[in-house]
C-alpha cells in the first residue's frame, strides 16, 4: 500500500490525495500490524471525532508492566467519566489566560537559544531551536529541575517513534517513570508551585499514583514532540513561499494567522488520532463494524478541498479556517494554547532576529522522521546572516 512506501515518506500528499478522491474511509492491511480504517475527508472526520459511541481504551494485555500502567491511566487513552475527572485535573493549568502568563519566560528562553545561532553560518534549526525550546517549556511548567533535563531528549524521542511493542520504548517508559517516582518525595518535601506540585497535592483523593506518573509521562511526551515538528515546519513552509515570509517580515501581526496556516498545511501528527468502534457506525456510504480500529489522517482532512479553498496553497490570510490538527471534541488537544504561543514567539523572534534565514540546502533532500504517527523533520539545516 502507498501508505508503507518510501514516496509517501518523502512526501505523503499525492497519496492522501488519490485516496481522499476514492472516498472517505479506507480499510487498511499492514503487512505486520492489525488492520485499521483511515479516514481522509473533513467532515467525516470531524463525525467520527464528536461521536461519543467510539472509545479511546487501548488493549494493554501482553505489554511489559511498566507501560501497561502508564497506558492503562492516561487521560489521552481514557473514555468518560475517568477522562472527564482526569482532564478536569490538569485543564487548569492550561488555559488561556494562564498560558498567556508564560509568554515572558517563553520569550526568554527563545532568545537565549537565538542567542547561540550567532556567528554560526549553518545550523541544525531542529537541534538548536525546535527540539530545546519546548522541552525547555514543558519542564518549567511541569517543575523539573533544570539540572536533570538532560536525558529527556532520549526518552521522549524514543517514546513517541517507538512502536507499542517495541523493548526500547518500554525501557524509555520504564526509565522516566523512574525518574519521576524519584522526584516526587522530592517535591512533596518542598512544595513547589508548578504543575507537578499541583498534581502531588490531590494525589490519594482525586488521582491514584499510577495515574499521576501517566499524566506527567503524557504532558512530557505530548507536550514536547509535536511542538518541534510545529517549529520546524514552520521554518520549512516559509522557506517554501517566499513571498509570504516577506508579508510577515513586513506585518509581524501576521504571525499567529501564518501558525495556524502551518497547522493546517503540515500538521505536526499524521495519525495519532485513534479510536475503537463499540458498534457498527456509517461513515458516508461505509458501515465499520464494532471492536475496529479508526484513525484520522490529519494530513489529508486537512487540505480537503470540499472544506478549504485551493488547499494546497500557503495562505495566512484565508477565510477558511477550522484545520484538525489539535483534534476535535472531548480529547481536543490541551496544550494548543501553549503550542500556539510558543509557535508564535519563535517563529516571531527568529524572523526579527534573523530575516534573511535560508534552508542550506534543496528542500527535497530534507528528511522526514519515519513512521505514520509523526510529521516532522528529522533535521533542519539553515543559513543564518544576522
Ligand atoms: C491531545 C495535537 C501540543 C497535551 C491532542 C490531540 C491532538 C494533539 C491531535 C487529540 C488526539 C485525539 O483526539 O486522539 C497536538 C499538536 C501540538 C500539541 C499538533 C503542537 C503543535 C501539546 C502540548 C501539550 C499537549 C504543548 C501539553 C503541554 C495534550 C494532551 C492531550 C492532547 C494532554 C489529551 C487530551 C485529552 O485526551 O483530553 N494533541 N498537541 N499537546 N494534547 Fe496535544
Amino acid at each position: 500500500m502507498a501508505l508503507f512506501s518510501d514516496e509517501y515518506q518523502a512526501d505523503p500528499h499525492p497519496a492522501l490525495a488519490e485516496l481522499r478522491q476514492a472516498g472517505p474511509v479506507h480499510r487498511v492491511v499492514p503487512a505486520t500490524n492489525v488492520p485499521f480504517w483511515l479516514v481522509t475527508r473533513w467532515a467525516e472526520a470531524r463525525q467520527i471525532l464528536a461521536d461519543p459511541s467510539l472509545s479511546k481504551r487501548q488493549p494493554v494485555d501482553g505489554l511489559p508492566q511498566e507501560l501497561r500502567a502508564v497506558l492503562s491511566a492516561q487521560l489521552l487513552l481514557q473514555d468518560p467519566p475517568d477522562h472527564t475527572r482526569l482532564r478536569r485535573l490538569v485543564s487548569g493549568a492550561f488555559t488561556p489566560r494562564r498560558v498567556a502568563d508564560l509568554r515572558p519566560r517563553i520569550e526568554r528562553i527563545t532568545d537565549r537559544l537565538l542567542d547561540g545561532l550567532t556567528g554560526t553560518p549553518e545550523v541544525d534549526l531542529i537541534d538548536a531551536l525546535a527540539f530545546p525550546l519546548p522541552l525547555e517549556v514543558i519542564c518549567e511548567l511541569l517543575g523539573i529541575p533544570v539540572e536533570e533535563r538532560g536525558s529527556f531528549r532520549g526518552w521522549s524521542n524514543t517514546i513517541i517513534l517507538g512502536d507499542l511493542a517495541s523493548t526500547d520504548l518500554a525501557e524509555a517508559v520504564r526509565q522516566l517513570s523512574a525518574y519521576l517516582r524519584g522526584l516526587f518525595p522530592r517535591k512533596r518535601a518542598q512544595p513547589t508551585d508548578d504543575l507537578l506540585g499541583a498534581l502531588l497535592a490531590v494525589e490519594g483523593d482525586r488521582l491514584d499514583p499510577d495515574e499521576l506518573i501517566s499524566m506527567a509521562v503524557l504532558l512530557l511526551v505530548a507536550g514536547h514532540e509535536t511542538t518541534v515538528n510545529l517549529i520546524g515546519n514552520a521554518v520549512y513552509l516559509l522557506d517554501r513561499w517566499p513571498e509570504q515570509k516577506r508579508r510577515l517580515l513586513d506585518d509581524p501581526g501576521l504571525v499567529p494567522a501564518a501558525i495556524e496556516e502551518v497547522l493546517r498545511m503540515a500538521s505536526p501528527t499524521a495519525m495519532t488520532t485513534y479510536r475503537v468502534t463499540t458498534q457498527p457506525i456509517t461513515v458516508g456510504d461505509t458501515t465499520i463494524p464494532a471492536g475496529e480500529q479508526v484513525l484520522i489522517s490529519l494530513l489529508s482532512v486537512n487540505r480537503d478541498d470540499d472544506r478549504f479553498t485551493d488547499p494546497d496553497t500557503f495562505e495566512p490570510s484565508r477565510a477558511d479556517g477550522g484545520h484538525l490538527s489539535f483534534g476535535h471534541g472531548i480529547h481536543f488537544c490541551l496544550g494548543a494554547p501553549l503550542a500556539r504561543l510558543e509557535g508564535q514567539i519563535a517563529i516571531g523572534r527568529l524572523l526579527a532576529r534573523y530575516p534573511d534565514i535560508r534552508l542550506a540546502g534543496p528542500w527535497q533532500e530534507l528528511r522526514w522522521r519515519p513512521g505514520l504517527l509523526m510529521h516532522g523533520l528529522t533535521t533542519l539545516p539553515v543559513r543564518v546572516l544576522p
